[in-house]
């Protein structure tokens, strides 16, 4: 009797361990996505790690109602909801376990849930292997993809609608997130990236996910992109569209700025705008346009879902703007269709609006090393090497004659290292 209550009490001590997962040793998370403050929540079995890097948890330390057997509150599926027509539902997170759905506002269970999934979500199934959601800038219309082995359920959130897909090129994810605007399937220790809308995957695939989603000794983080430190960042464009994307680019990467309570990463230029293959020097929006500006070449992208380089681009800077030589930043304030362009010393102004382009104004400025400049409601950033200056408007830009205190860079703003 009493070797049989040790032998069990070692098997639940073995089980215990054996349930407490390693995350760098490769393994299948069962469903992962953003919570509302931007962290990534990764769910395995009854356990969950909070962001890239940090200690296992017990899932009902933070979602108490996931408890479906004691201590095994394992998660089907996750995603956070985007429908910000509707502040009830937009940014909360959604769990599936078997039949069920929870949705939690923070770490708090909404009155009502758990509901069957057939309440919430007419038309899609149970015992799903993953759920991400898909604004309409990405989908066409905000919609939720509903993963079930190699069947899609896109759920319109507006009509309430679904359409099936199956993707059997993809490998069957086990969870899938959206992150940066970009989509991961993750299948085994595994990440394939696809196309929300056609399920495509282009590039190299699949990856390891502990060199890019998580920090684990021996792994890589990013693909080989290591942040900078904060002092040493030198930045050869940043623009702010009219939807307030902000961008900033440096030698082959991009970094998408205003999403930065998801983290703020960088991936390669050509990901986005595919034909500019050797870096930018200045970098403006204008119209639903962005302008991509490299030795005396223009390229000129309109965003459709994807950048998509307008025909007969890229033009000669000459032919596009009217201007020739070396750019070191260009900028366009909101709601004017002057683009000023700084070379050296030099700001010259373009008016857009006007055919053919040329110079309307050039004026002698009080910095002489810009590598980029954005201009927003609060007034003009130039940037210089690891600092900036503010300035209230381009006229002021213009008619100083000494250069305000510069700031510094911090890693709020751009994702260095302090
Ligand atoms: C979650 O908490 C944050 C602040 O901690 C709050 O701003 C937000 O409204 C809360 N809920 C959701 C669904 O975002
Ligand atoms: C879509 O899939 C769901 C769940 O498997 C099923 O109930 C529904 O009939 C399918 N709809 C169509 C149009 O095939
Ligand atoms: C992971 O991907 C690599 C290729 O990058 C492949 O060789 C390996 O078999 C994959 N492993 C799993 C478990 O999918």
């Amino acid at each position: 009797m009493e070797l049989f209550t040790k032998t069990l009490l070692l098997c639940l001590a073995l089980a215990a361990h054996a349930a407490a997962p390693d995350r760098c040793e490769g393994i299948e998370f069962d469903a992962i996505t953003l919570d509302a403050k931007g962290t990534a929540l990764f769910f395995k079995g009854g356990h969950v790690w909070k962001g890239f890097h940090g200690p296992l948890h017990l899932s009902n330390e933070f979602f108490k109602e996931l408890d479906d057997i004691h201590l095994v509150g394992h998660v089907d599926a996750a995603f956070r909801m985007h429908n910000k027509e509707n502040p009830e539902d937009h940014d909360h997170t959604y769990f599936f376990q078997n039949d069920k759905v929870f949705k939690y506002d923070n770490d708090t269970l909404e009155n009502g849930y758990p509901k069957t999934i057939q309440e919430e979500f007419p038309g899609v199934p149970s015992h799903l292997d993953a759920a991400v959601e898909c604004p309409q800038e990405e989908c066409a219309t905000n919609s939720v993809l509903f993963f079930k082995g190699h069947d899609v359920h896109v759920y319109d959130i507006g009509t309430k609608a679904v359409k099936n897909k199956t993707w059997s090129h993809l490998p069957v994810c086990t969870s899938v997130l959206r992150w940066a605007e970009h989509y991961y399937c993750f299948h085994g220790h595994n990440f394939t990236r696809f196309n929300p809308v056609t399920g495509e995957v282009s590039g190299t695939y699949p990856k390891d996910a502990r060199n890019y989603f998580m920090k684990c000794a021996n792994f890589g983080h990013g693909g080989g992109y290591q942040a900078p430190k904060c002092s040493e960042v030198k930045l050869d464009a940043i623009t702010s569209d009219d939807a307030g994307k902000t961008y900033l680019f440096s030698g082959p990467i991009y970094m998408r700025l205003d999403t930065h309570r998801d983290g703020l990463h960088a991936f390669p230029i050509i990901r986005l705008w595919k034909e500019v293959t050797n870096g930018v020097d200045a970098v403006f929006s204008f119209a639903d346009k962005m302008y991509l500006i490299k030795d005396d070449k223009v390229y000129i992208y309109k965003k459709i879902v994807h950048y998509t380089l307008i025909e007969g681009y890229p033009k000669s800077l000459k032919e596009e703007l009217g201007i020739e030589g070396h750019v070191d930043a260009a900028f366009v304030c909101p709601n004017e269709h002057t683009v000023h362009i700084i070379q050296g010393r030099t700001m010259r102004d373009v008016d857009l609006s006007a055919t053919p382009r040329v110079v309307t104004q050039g004026v002698p400025l009080p910095l002489s090393n810009i590598d980029a400049a954005l201009c927003g409601p609060d007034g003009i950033n130039v940037f210089e090497g690891s600092k900036y200056y503010h300035y209230q408007s381009p006229m002021i830009l213009a008619t100083s004659r000494m250069a305000p205190f510069p700031k510094n860079i911090t890693p709020a703003m751009m994702g260095c290292e302090e």
